[in-house]
């Protein structure tokens, strides 16, 4: 009888897998099952390290997200403009732009303690510099047709468009030879030249495809196409742009409900371009139908805060995590939340790392995790943020990076 309990009880908790159990002089083989995790994965930071800005310190950079392509990190960046030489001022607006950095013989992120004195490198702090061609029209992520091109700025002055990247690029296939395919979706945003005031709420979606086969040379970039100028129409979730992660032969793509909240789309990883392949999750099952963008009923709680930030999938915690901001915020304060599976259950998102704020109107945004810069052993997550200073106090957009080590 009490052995019969204390099987139970080893049971319940799941701690032997198909291994043997001796007890009453039998060997008991327990049916190999997968570890019910009792309690969902919360890490805590233990210390975090400020380690170096993010910078070709010719370019000022907004707003940059990273994905490894090859044997180099890949950062695709908003609006960008070029050091006017030997000053530090920065002229002309690319809306978007990519550059390279490397890695460590070890695998850790190249950073080097000094370097050419520009955009967040004062010649003797660390930087991870970024490498690449300078930014140029047609831009990385091209405007669409009617975006009064090629820049954006609409001849009148008064309005632009913003091929602004909120994800970096969801890598989807390395080929035997190495060649990368890898999607974005980015919202056609129409807005006013002089202010943050957006034309159009809820503005469709181009969908780009980048294809790179690793090369030695830094001024080669993927090459970018657009596959579809309004995948997702005017009023339609923008599935893709609030996050994303490839698992299980599936990509999952996080987008903003209007009001409130984040939706789930997947689509086997092989078929990203056919639309007809796409599943929604709704009242907590896959469906063949698009939700409304005001669908309350689509709404996966705790899916990230709305704010912006970095979905991904841990190995080592066998987890899907977000980091970003909390919404509305405008601190680089960095909330986690993570979930055994990409529907959820997602746990209520808690503080896990404060970092030191620019002085300007939005001093903190674009927070954003890079999972890609671990090595199998580093128990931690590198983040990074968009500083924003007054234009008295510093010219150029700061891209900190720390890593945060977890309990
Ligand atoms: C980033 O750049 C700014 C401006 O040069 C500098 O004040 C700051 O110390 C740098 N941060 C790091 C971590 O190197
Ligand atoms: C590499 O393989 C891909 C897919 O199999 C193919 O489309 C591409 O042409 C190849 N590239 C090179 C440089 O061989
Ligand atoms: C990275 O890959 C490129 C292209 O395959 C190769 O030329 C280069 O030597 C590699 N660099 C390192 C540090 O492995
Ligand atoms: C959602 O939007 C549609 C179209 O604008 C509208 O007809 C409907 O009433 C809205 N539903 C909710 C729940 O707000």
């Amino acid at each position: 009888m009490q052995a019969k309990r204390l099987l139970a009880a080893l049971l319940a908790a799941s701690v032997a897998h198909a291994a043997p159990i001796e007890f009453d002089d039998n060997k008991v083989f327990v049916v190999s099952q997968k570890p019910v995790s009792t309690s969902p994965y919360k890490p805590q930071a233990k210390s975090a390290t400020l380690l170096a800005n993010v910078t070709d310190p010719d370019l000022s950079r907004d707003s940059c997200g990273s994905v490894k392509m090859g044997n180099r990190t890949l950062w695709t960046c908003r609006d960008t403009s070029i050091r006017i030489p030997d000053t530090d001022q920065y002229g002309f607006v690319f809306a978007n732009s990519a550059g390279w950095t490397d890695y460590r013989q070890d695998g850790a992120p190249d950073i080097q303690t000094t370097g050419p004195v520009g955009a967040g490198s004062d010649g003797t702090n660390s930087i991870l510099l970024m490498k690449g061609p300078r930014p140029n029209l047609p831009l990385f992520y091209p405007l669409g047709s009617n975006m009064c091109p090629t820049s954006g700025i609409c001849i009148d002055g008064t309005t632009r468009w913003t091929t602004w990247p909120d994800s970096p690029p969801m890598v989807t296939d390395t080929a035997q030879n190495g060649t990368i395919t890898a999607y974005t979706w980015v919202s056609n945003n129409h807005m006013s030249s002089t202010g943050l005031e957006v034309l159009t709420p809820q503005p469709s979606t181009t969908l780009y495809k980048m294809t790179y086969t690793p090369d030695a040379n830094t001024d080669v970039l993927p090459a970018v196409t657009t596959v579809d100028e309004a995948f997702w129409e005017e009023h339609e979730i923008e599935y893709g742009t609030y996050g994303n992660v490839v698992q299980g032969g599936y990509a999952y793509l996080y987008g903003l409900l209007q009001p409130g909240g984040v939706a789930l789309a997947r689509v086997p990883v092989g078929s990203i371009e056919d639309e007809s392949q796409y599943e929604y999750y709704v009242r907590g099952n896959w469906a063949t139908t698009k939700p409304a963008i005001n669908d309350t009923a689509a709404a996966v709680p705790n899916a990230g805060t709305t704010g912006q930030g970095t979905f991904y999938y841990s190995e080592r915690a066998q987890s899907y995590v977000w980091i970003g901001q909390a919404s509305p915020s405008i601190w680089a304060d960095f909330y986690v939340t993570t979930a055994p599976s990409a529907e959820g259950p997602w746990t209520t998102p808690y503080l896990l790392y404060s970092g030191p704020n620019g002085d300007g109107d939005l001093p903190s945004y674009s927070l954003q995790a890079h999972p890609h810069l671990l090595r199998e052993y580093d128990d931690g997550i590198y983040l990074t943020w968009t500083q924003y200073f007054k234009p008295s106090t510093y010219t150029a957009y700061v891209t900190p990076l720390v890593y945060v080590s977890f309990v």
